[in-house]
């Protein structure tokens, strides 16, 4: 079986050794290309018509001199594609991708005889894409990609009928309307790879799509598709990536275990319900399963266990439910990221858990889980974010007193656990000296803000609202030199606003260094955050029990997104200079 990377090595081979020269023909239909430009970074120096056009920069030739390749990605260009390329009768390979480029893709490149890799990409292309007559004999086209540029309108249908030689289509990311056409399918037999994300196709998933039977990748997420996952999908045993995230799709997965050579599923975001089925156990090679924000109920099927090569797994805000700890988890030892928040799942967190060495991410929030964090945890030598809020968690200090075995630990979020207990004392915490983020809010904690807390000198945010937490901010504040989100509010927190505060660095100036959380931390639905830069710089004091004068020098806290000092008994105002 010829595989699309092949078809293209034995296409381009014989161009490698120039020789000959370009017709007078060819000539003209680049300049004519140059003339078109606004903008063209150089070219205008090589592009000249004494010289050889194949030995123009970004040109190559075949053998018998005829010009084979026009390779001008990232050059800066600007201005429109000339249709007069299309007169390049002996063109295979037209790369212009990662410009500036705008106006339309003119359609003679399309229908080109010759064109068989056609890639302008990262654009600013506008307009629809046209029909091809239905008298258009069938074309040499393999690679399509009009990715991520500003194309509009219907999205061609009859076109596909033409090109019977396509293996990839990527037009992702652009403002396509219409229905996903039915039409590539009968025509070419080795088609492989579309890619329609990030647009807006609407109506439901179209039948005919079983008859790609060659298919690997089949993805249309971020788009407005509704219905159900048509059965005839669920024929395509060559399909690797089946990606459909972020649409209104309905009813159940039952028959994608049917695809027993897929390697991802992304079927998040959608209003998929049902179990997840027995028989998902039967794919051996499922590295990604996401099915996070749908409607999915019922328990973990055992043979999960079977999908030994899961490396990610987001079940995330479904009506999920049953004993965890009935699925066994040692046999994950690929999974990386596990992601369970927001589900109704009950029992103990499965020790299993603590075998998947592998892991970096675990969430296991808002579940209905009981009994304590077990010490095993500390197994986990690479786990870096650990979101345990709201599985009714007890005796903090025996908690931290494990986490902080966790040395990797970067972000740790615990709230809305430990209710009514009392903040552990200075000697009894030592650790965590990695964290960048570290979230203990709604416990009801009583007590002092912790010394033990001055030793996190990595820590970006920290979230202590709605406790119980008495006595004033500590001075050593401001020695958390990257501390760029305080959320203190709804405590009992008194004394003065302290100058320290006034002298935290990141709240001055200071710019916060962009790292990727490994999961997204959702405030809502539609407000997530990636990567920590994109959290706003905050100082909330709001509803305490602060006393005396508003410093002045706070106006010296010019980064500040977000100030409250409300429902205190602090007197004078907030300086104008903020
Ligand atoms: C080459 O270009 C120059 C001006 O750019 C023009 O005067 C000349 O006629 C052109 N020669 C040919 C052979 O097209
Ligand atoms: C076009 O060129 C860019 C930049 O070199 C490259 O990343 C891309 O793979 C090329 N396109 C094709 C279809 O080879
Ligand atoms: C466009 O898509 C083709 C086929 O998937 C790919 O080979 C090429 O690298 C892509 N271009 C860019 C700039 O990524
Ligand atoms: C399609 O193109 C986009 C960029 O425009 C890229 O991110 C994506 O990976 C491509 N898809 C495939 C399947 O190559
Ligand atoms: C979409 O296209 C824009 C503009 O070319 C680009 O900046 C952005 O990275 C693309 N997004 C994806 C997901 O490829
Ligand atoms: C799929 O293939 C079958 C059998 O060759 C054919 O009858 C049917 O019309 C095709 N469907 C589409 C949508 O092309
Ligand atoms: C699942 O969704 C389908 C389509 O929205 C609906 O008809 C069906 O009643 C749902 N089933 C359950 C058990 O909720
Ligand atoms: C894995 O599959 C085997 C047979 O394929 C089955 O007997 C076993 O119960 C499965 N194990 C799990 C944990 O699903
Ligand atoms: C962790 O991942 C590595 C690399 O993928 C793998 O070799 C190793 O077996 C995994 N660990 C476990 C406990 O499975
Ligand atoms: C969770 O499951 C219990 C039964 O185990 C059920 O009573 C409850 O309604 C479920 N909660 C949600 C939010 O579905
Ligand atoms: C909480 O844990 C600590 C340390 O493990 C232990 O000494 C203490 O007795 C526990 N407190 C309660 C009330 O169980
Ligand atoms: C605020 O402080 C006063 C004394 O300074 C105390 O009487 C009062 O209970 C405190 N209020 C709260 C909510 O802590």
């Amino acid at each position: 079986m010829l595989s699309y990377g092949h078809v293209l090595v034995l296409l381009l081979l014989p161009f490698v050794s120039p020789a000959g020269s370009c017709t007078e023909q060819e000539m003209r239909s680049l300049l004519q290309f140059l003339a078109g430009l606004s903008q063209d970074i150089g070219l205008t120096a090589s592009w000249h018509n004494s010289t050889d056009c194949c030995s123009w920069e970004g040109i190559t030739c075949s053998r018998e001199g005829t010009v084979a390749e026009v390779s001008l990605a990232s050059r800066s260009l600007q201005g429109h594609i000339s249709p007069s390329l299309g007169d390049l009768t002996s063109l295979v390979c037209l790369n212009l991708s990662h410009n500036s480029l705008s106006g339309g893709l003119p359609l003679e490149l399309v229908s080109s005889s010759s064109i068989v890799v056609l890639d302008v990409s990262f654009n600013r292309l506008t307009g629809g894409l046209g029909e091809l007559p239905s008298s258009t004999p069938h074309r040499p086209l393999q690679v399509l990609n009009i990715s991520s540029n500003l194309f509009t309108g219907l999205f061609p249908s009859n076109t596909w009928e033409m090109m019977n030689n396509l293996i990839t289509l990527n037009a992702s990311n652009n403002s396509f309307t219409g229905p996903i056409p039915t039409s590539f399918y009968a025509s070419a037999p080795s088609f492989a790879v579309l890619e329609l994300s990030y647009n807006q196709f609407s109506g439901r998933i179209p039948l005919g799509l079983g008859n790609c039977s060659m298919l690997t990748l089949l993805s249309a997420g971020h788009n407005n598709l509704i219905g159900a996952l048509p059965d005839d999908i669920f024929d395509i045993t060559s399909l690797k990536h089946l990606w459909f995230p972020n649409n209104q799709l309905e009813g159940s997965i039952i028959g994608i275990t049917k695809l027993k050579n897929l390697v991802t599923i992304d079927l998040g975001e959608n209003r998929l319900n049902g179990s997840i089925p027995n028989s998902i156990g039967q794919l051996k090679t499922l590295e990604k399963l996401n099915l996070e924000y749908n409607n999915m109920f019922g328990e973990l099927p055992l043979t999960l266990g079977n999908c030994t090569k899961l490396m990610t797994m987001n079940l995330g805000s479904n009506n999920l439910s049953g004993y965890l700890d009935n699925v066994n988890f040692s046999t994950l030892g690929n999974l990386r990221s596990l992601d369970l928040i927001w589900n109704n799942f009950t029992g103990t967190v499965p020790e299993s858990i603590y075998s998947c060495r592998n892991l970096t991410a675990l969430r296991l929030s808002y579940n209905r889980f009981h009994g304590q964090l077990s010490e095993k945890i500390g197994n986990l030598k690479y786990l870096t974010f650990l979101s345990l809020v709201g599985i009714s968690l007890r005796n903090i200090t025996n908690a931290l007193q494990i986490l902080q075995n966790c040395r990797t630990l970067t972000t740790l979020f615990i709230g809305y656990n430990f209710i009514h207990e009392t903040m552990p004392k200075d000697d009894e915490i030592y650790g965590f000296e990695n964290l960048r983020v570290f979230s203990l809010n709604d416990c009801s904690l009583t007590g002092k803000i912790p010394h033990w807390l001055s030793k996190l000198t990595n820590l970006e945010m920290l979230f202590l609202y709605n406790n119980k937490l008495n006595g004033p901010v500590p001075y050593w504040i401001s020695s958390l030199n990257f501390l760029f989100h305080i959320d203190m509010s709804n405590n009992s927190l008194s004394g003065e606003i302290p100058l320290a505060l006034v002298e935290m660095p990141m709240l001055q100036t200071g710019n916060v260094a962009t790292k990727t959380f490994e999961l997204p931390i959702s405030r809502s639905h539609s407000l997530q955050y990636r990567i920590t830069s994109s959290f706003p710089k905050v100082l909330n004091l709001g509803i305490n029990n602060f006393t005396g004068m508003i410093p002045n020098e706070i106006g010296h806290l010019k980064a500040l997104l977000l100030l409250n000092l409300s429902s205190n008994r602090l007197s004078g105002k907030i300086p104008d200079s903020i």
